[in-house]
């Protein structure tokens, strides 16, 4: 989002996953600079350490890493650690700086054996650029083209072994031929609340903060599975406390903290909450279409579909159907309203798994339950 979204509406910046160019500063601080360090993705880290550790062995760079995954979920970090777990020089760029094949192979013929080069966003480098990276990954050698037209020649040059490491949101808008010529590829996934837990404990501690086990609990429900938003949320515990003079923070300092700048238990903020209400109040639950939805709570039909919409469907709150966007019903449970009577197992399909026992079935099974 732009700073002046930002302004207009903090709850949302607060939990917006993706990272601004002021924060990034404040997040290299709280950035875990080993593999032990890194907090969860137990299964990408364990297969990453396996990549390092063996080509540590061979005395080889490592293989090319590919990391994808959501934004603020790590992948700067494990770009970071590969290169200082190699004892590698790390060389930054990102594919929208690599417009054209030139911009590449400047980067790339300066590179000293055994460097990690880190290319973020990765998909959208241009076309020539990308096929130009193809023969450097695979043989370390690229063609400089020299002239133009009929007397076009193309000079190789070699390069020193190096580590590509690619990180994209979208690893589908990869094309196969360079997803292919990566020889690791970790895929990150969103945090359990025990991890942010622990991404929260080792910020804390960084930031020399002290919260008791219910204030670290209040704030990681609230993060969305990412630790991007973990860490930004607790800078904002830590100011209240600061203003408040509290010297632990307690879970309930923190959700009044919190609740001040409307991010609600799940991590919910206002647009997300208007989108449910509009859904559930005007709607009576839905279907509705996306644009109807989007006038409702007054917003741009495009910041409703990529901005609320994403976490609520993930959340299991909000639906998609050709014909048009529904609550769930653990939507109404979150706004603590009753679900509405005459609603249809095929628009619920949710609530037959949420319901347990018998006894539960017998307690909250509607009328209509019976008839169908
Ligand atoms: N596993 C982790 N343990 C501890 N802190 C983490 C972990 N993963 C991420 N963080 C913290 O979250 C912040 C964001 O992480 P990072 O910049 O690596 O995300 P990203 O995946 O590169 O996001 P983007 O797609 O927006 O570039 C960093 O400040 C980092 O300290
Ligand atoms: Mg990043």
């Amino acid at each position: 989002m732009s700073e002046r979204e930002a302004a207009e509406d903090p709850g949302r910046a607060l939990v917006s996953a993706s990272g601004e160019t002021e924060e990034r500063a404040l997040e290299a601080a709280l950035r875990p600079k080993n593999l032990d360090d890194f907090v969860g993705q137990k299964r990408v880290r364990k297969q990453l350490s396996l990549v390092l550790e063996a080509s540590r062995l061979r005395g080889s760079s490592a293989d090319h890493v590919l990391l994808s995954g959501p934004p603020g979920l790590g992948k700067t970090t494990l770009a970071m650690i590969i290169a200082a777990e190699m004892n590698a020089p790390l060389r930054i760029s990102s594919g929208p700086a690599i417009q054209h094949a030139g911009d590449l192979a400047a980067i790339l013929s300066s590179l000293t054996e055994g460097e990690v080069l880190f290319l973020d966003e990765i998909h959208r480098m241009s076309r020539p650029a990308e096929e130009m990276l193809y023969m450097a990954m695979e043989d370390y050698r690229v063609d400089i083209v020299v002239g133009k037209g009929a007397g076009a020649t193309a000079i190789p040059l070699e390069l020193p072994p190096f580590t590509l490491v690619g990180a994209t949101t979208r690893a589908g808008l990869l094309p196969g031929p360079l997803r292919d010529r990566f020889g690791f590829t970790g895929h990150l996934e969103f945090y359990s609340e025990e991890e942010l837990q622990l991404v929260l404990r080792r910020s804390a501690a960084l930031l020399d903060l002290k919260l008791s086990a219910g204030g670290f609990a209040e704030i990681a429900g609230r993060s969305r599975g990412t630790p991007r938003i973990a860490n930004r949320l607790l800078r904002r515990v830590r100011d209240w406390a600061l203003v408040h003079g509290l010297s632990t923070i307690e879970a309930s300092h923190a959700s009044a903290a919190l609740e001040m700048y409307e991010i609600d238990a799940k991590g919910l903020d206002r647009l997300d909450r208007s989108v449910l209400q509009a859904l559930i109040g005007k709607f009576n639950g839905g279907p509705v279409g996306l644009s109807t939805l989007a006038i409702a709570v007054g917003e741009e039909m495009e910041t409703v579909e990529t901005v609320a919409e994403p976490f609520l469907v993930r959340e299991g709150l909000l639906g998609r159907t050709p014909r048009g966007r529904i609550a769930m019903p653990a939507a109404w449970q979150h706004l603590g309203l009753p679900l509405p009577e005459g609603a249809s197992a095929v628009q619920f399909p949710a609530l037959f798994d949420s319901l347990e026992s018998e006894e539960e079935v017998a307690e909250t099974e509607p009328e209509w339950f019976h008839r169908s």
